[in-house]
C-alpha cells in the first residue's frame, strides 16, 4: 500500500473526522490548491474507486476495444469473442507505451503495441514479443496486461484498479431501487458535453452537495422550477441523494439528484436524466462531462421540450461554473479560514469529506 507524505498526511489532520456536522469545520483551503495533495487523490482515490468510462452501447462487436484515461491511469476496456468484457492498464509490458491509442476492433483478435510490436490477447495475455531471443528468466504467462475491475450498472460501464472491489450495483442496492421506480433504463442517450472549469475537482462536488443551500441564491430559473422546501439529504455508506418535489412540468413530480463517491452524478427529473462525472486536470481545474437522457427523442414537440430542457441545464451549469471559479480564488488567496458547515442543509457535503478524508487516512 502507498504511503502518504508528511505533508498531505498533515493536512489531512486540519479536517476532524471525529466531529458531527453542527461541530465540525471545513476542510483547509490547501485540500483544493496542493499538488501533493491532488497526487495522492488520484493515487489513493482514483485509481481504487468505481470510474465512469463508457456507456455500455459504446462496446458492442467481438474483439472491439477502447481506451481512455481517468486521471493519470490509461485503461483499455475489450469485448472478446466469448462476449466478456474486460478492462486493463493499457499499458504495454515491455516499456509502458499505451498498447492501443485509438480505438477500433481487431482481426486477429490481439492488441498490438505500435511501439514495438508486442502482441497482447483480448484476454489480455501476452501472445508474441519480438525479436527477444535470448533473453533469459523471461515468463510469458507472467507478462500478460494487468487487469482492472470492470462492471455494468445502468447506462455505463465502470471501471477499477482494485479488482477486489464490491461490484457498484452491490454499493448503490438503495439508489438502484429509487432509479428502477422511475424507469431510468429505459431513458435514451441523447447527447454530451465537456466543460473546462477553473477550480479543483472537489470545489463543483461540495457545490453540488450543498443540499439546495446555493440555489435560491445562484439559481433563480431552477428555483422556481423546485419546491425548495421539500428539499431532503439522504446519506448512505458511498453515496447520497437529494431530493426534491417538483414545481414545473420539466421536473415533474420532483428530481432525485445521486452523487456516487468520489465524482459521478446522477440527475433525473421529469422525463430527462443527465449526469455530470468530474475529473481533475490540475489541482486548481476540473473537467466536468455532461451526458442527457429523455424518455423519448421524437418528435417535433419532445424535441422542442428537450431543446429547453438542456438550454436550462447549461444556464444551471454556467451559472455553477461561476460559483466554483470563484470559490477557488478564494481558496487560492492564501486568506480564506476553513468555514463551518450549515448543518441541515450541508450534510450531504460533509460526508463527502469524511468519506476523501478517511479513504486518503487509511492509506497511511
Ligand atoms: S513498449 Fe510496447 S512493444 Fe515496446
Ligand atoms: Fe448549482
Amino acid at each position: 500500500m502507498k504511503k502518504l507524505s508528511e505533508h498531505v498526511a498533515s493536512q489531512l489532520q486540519e479536517f476532524n473526522v471525529t466531529l458531527p456536522v453542527d461541530e465540525a469545520t471545513m476542510p483547509p483551503a490547501t485540500w483544493y490548491t496542493d499538488t501533493d495533495f491532488l497526487k495522492a487523490e488520484l493515487d489513493l482515490v482514483f485509481r481504487n474507486t468505481w470510474q465512469p468510462i463508457m456507456r455500455r452501447d459504446q462496446i458492442n462487436g467481438v474483439n472491439t476495444y477502447k481506451s481512455g484515461t481517468v486521471g493519470k491511469i490509461p485503461w483499455v476496456v475489450t469485448r472478446g469473442p466469448d462476449h466478456k468484457l474486460r478492462a486493463f492498464y493499457n499499458i504495454c509490458r515491455h516499456k509502458g507505451r499505451e498498447v492501443v491509442c485509438k480505438d477500433g476492433t481487431s482481426k486477429s483478435g490481439e492488441l498490438v503495441c505500435g511501439y514495438h510490436g508486442w502482441s497482447f490477447g483480448i484476454d489480455g495475455q501476452l501472445k508474441s514479443a519480438p525479436q527477444i531471443g535470448g533473453i533469459k528468466n523471461f515468463k510469458k504467462e507472467n507478462t500478460g496486461l494487468v487487469p482492472m475491475a470492470i462492471c455494468e450498472w445502468g447506462h455505463w460501464i465502470f471501471v477499477n484498479g482494485d479488482v477486489d472491489a464490491t461490484p457498484i450495483s452491490e454499493d448503490l442496492s438503495d439508489l438502484n431501487k429509487q432509479l428502477i421506480n422511475r424507469n431510468w433504463e429505459r431513458l435514451q442517450y441523447h447527447s454530451h458535453k465537456y466543460w473546462t472549469i477553473n477550480c479543483n475537482w472537489k470545489a463543483y462536488i461540495d457545490n453540488y452537495l450543498d443540499g439546495g443551500y446555493h440555489i435560491p441564491h445562484m439559481h433563480p430559473t431552477l428555483d422556481a422550477q423546485l419546491k425548495m422546501d421539500s428539499y431532503q439529504t439522504d446519506c448512505f455508506p458511498k453515496y447520497s441523494i437529494q431530493t426534491s418535489g417538483g414545481a414545473s412540468a420539466r421536473i415533474g413530480a420532483g428530481s432525485i439528484y445521486a452523487w456516487i463517491y468520489p465524482n459521478f452524478m446522477i440527475n433525473l427529473y421529469g422525463n430527462c436524466l443527465d449526469i455530470n462525472y468530474v475529473i481533475p486536470i490540475n489541482e486548481d481545474q476540473c473537467q466536468v462531462y455532461y451526458e442527457f437522457y429523455f424518455h423519448d427523442l421524437d418528435g417535433e414537440e419532445q424535441k422542442s421540450l428537450i431543446g429547453k430542457s438542456i438550454k436550462q441545464a447549461d444556464i444551471t451549469q454556467v451559472e455553477d461554473i461561476e460559483i466554483c471559479e470563484s470559490v477557488q480564488k478564494g481558496l487560492q488567496s492564501g486568506a480564506y479560514i476553513a468555514g463551518r458547515y450549515a448543518p441541515g442543509l450541508e450534510k450531504g457535503e460533509h460526508h463527502f469529506h469524511l468519506l476523501l478524508c478517511k479513504d486518503l487516512s487509511n492509506s497511511k
